[in-house]
């Protein structure tokens, strides 16, 4: 072999450093991102252009998230060929299946991660993933429904590419990656004995759970003045100990204070006199803890207006979860070419018509007045296509009053029966 070559051979050997360095580059700038974003068809776009515009260095951080994926997925599948040409595959088996399951992985990511930012072509891209998965044999109509997290595109279409993107996915690249790098030996972690406390003590808790649903109150839009919060049970001590405290110092020892103990704790091999520091600190902890645990508790119990406000908000709680769930309307802040395509209103109703019957035919509200809605008008009668192009040119020969008054001078008859026929196949 010549030197050249055993230099271009060496240098070949760092293809897994390099992804390993731009899956860093991805989990720390993905991170940074998920500060801000938000999952959500009316919020996703919006907080998408926060981080760009607003966010300090956050184009920055967005534009390393975006190619670094795409160098990403070139180098994995370097780092592959590189290992068949190197024969890992019979060598080491742990390393080529790694780098077979990373490349997969990467791909995954890219895709669950290209319908986040919601613009036009997340949309597009999420139309296309659908059209994929629904053209599968035999399970086409499951996935897609798995998907999209129902019938349409929705919120719950982004949510569930969200928790794919962040969570599933970099939870099994970073499992991939402990186990090539730490030898991950799965029997030793979970020995008999282990698994058999792990194993009665979920018993126990998903015993527990079936007989207490966790609590949920009032949206903040419902709730009264009147309405009392309690945090958590493991907070009820801190939450007691800051009534004592007067504001300002609520922050210290609330967060200085604990903070202090766990920075020592964390400390202890290194430290003088471990035991008798530890000791007191546990002890302490343990003391105050129990302390005010149980005077929270009491103070609730002795003070009567209190505790017939917490019944109530016991009951109420209760009373909701016996109520059938109710849909808040979603409306899908899809492109307007998505909209002509899946049905949306023409161009001149939204110039003509939506001040006063709303972008989608719901109807509107100017100041005092409110406007019909159009949803019910394909169930009335003398509403057919060509009916609703007369009355367009003549509401008062279909017996309509002002502000509603005739087009014929602002449409052309074309126009107006585009209109006419978007508005009969109008659903509530
Ligand atoms: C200034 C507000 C206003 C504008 C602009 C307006 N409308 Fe109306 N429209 C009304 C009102 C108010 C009524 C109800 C009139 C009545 O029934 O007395 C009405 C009634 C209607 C009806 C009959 C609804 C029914 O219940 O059968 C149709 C159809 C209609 N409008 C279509 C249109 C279209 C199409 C446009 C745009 C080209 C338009 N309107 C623009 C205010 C408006």
């Amino acid at each position: 072999m010549t030197p050249r070559e055993n230099g271009v051979r060496v240098w070949l050997q760092t293809t897994g450093a390099v992804v390993g360095i731009l899956l860093l580059v991805q989990f720390v700038t993905g991170t940074l991102m998920a500060f801000y974003y938000v999952p959500s068809v009316d919020h996703a776009h919006t907080t998408v252009s926060y981080i760009e515009k607003v966010v300090s260095s956050g184009s920055w951080l967005r534009s390393l998230h975006h190619y670094g994926s795409q160098w990403l997925a070139v180098f994995a599948f370097i780092h592959v060929i590189r290992l068949f040409l190197d024969r890992a595959f019979a060598i080491n088996r742990t390393q080529w299946i790694v780098a077979i399951l990373l490349l997969g992985l990467v791909m995954a990511a890219g895709g669950t991660g290209y319908s986040l930012p919601w613009d036009a072509r997340a949309f597009f891209s999420t139309r296309v993933a659908e059209g994929l998965m629904s053209g599968l044999p035999f399970v086409g109509r499951m996935a897609r429904l798995w998907l999209l997290g129902g019938s349409d595109i929705s919120t719950l279409t982004l949510s569930r590419f969200f928790a794919l993107h962040v969570l599933v996915i970099p939870g099994l690249i970073a499992a991939v990656v402990v186990w090539r790098v730490f030898g991950w030996n799965l029997a030793r972690v979970f020995g008999p004995r282990h698994a058999i406390a792990g194993g009665v003590v979920f018993l126990a808790l998903a015993l527990w759970c079936l007989k207490h649903p966790a609590p949920l109150g009032p949206s903040v839009a419902e709730a009264t003045a009147e309405y009392l919060p309690r945090p958590g049970s493991q907070f009820l001590w801190l939450f007691q100990s800051l009534k004592y405290i007067p504001g300002g110092l609520g922050s210290i020892t609330g967060v200085v204070l604990p903070g202090i103990a766990l920075t020592l704790l964390i400390l202890l091999p290194w430290l003088k006199r471990a035991r008798l520091i530890g000791a007191s600190l546990l002890g302490a902890g343990v003391v105050l803890v129990l302390l005010m645990t149980t005077a929270a508790y009491l103070s609730d119990r002795r003070d009567q207006h209190t505790r017939e406000q917490l019944s109530r908000q016991v009951a109420e709680e209760e009373a909701w979860r016996h109520k059938p769930f109710e849909p808040a309307r979603l409306t899908l802040a899809a492109p307007a070419e998505a909209d002509a395509a899946s049905g949306g209103p023409p161009a001149t109703y939204i110039e003509f018509c939506a001040n006063c019957h709303g972008k989608n035919g719901e109807g509107a509200r100017q100041g005092r007045l409110n406007f019909p809605p159009l949803l019910d008008v394909p169930t009335k009668p003398r509403r057919t296509v060509d009916d609703i192009v007369g009355l367009l040119k003549d509401p008062t020969a279909y017996g309509l009053q002002p502000p509603m008054k005739s087009f014929s001078t602002k449409l052309t008859e074309q126009q107006m029966r585009e209109i006419a026929e978007w508005i009969v196949k109008l659903k509530r």
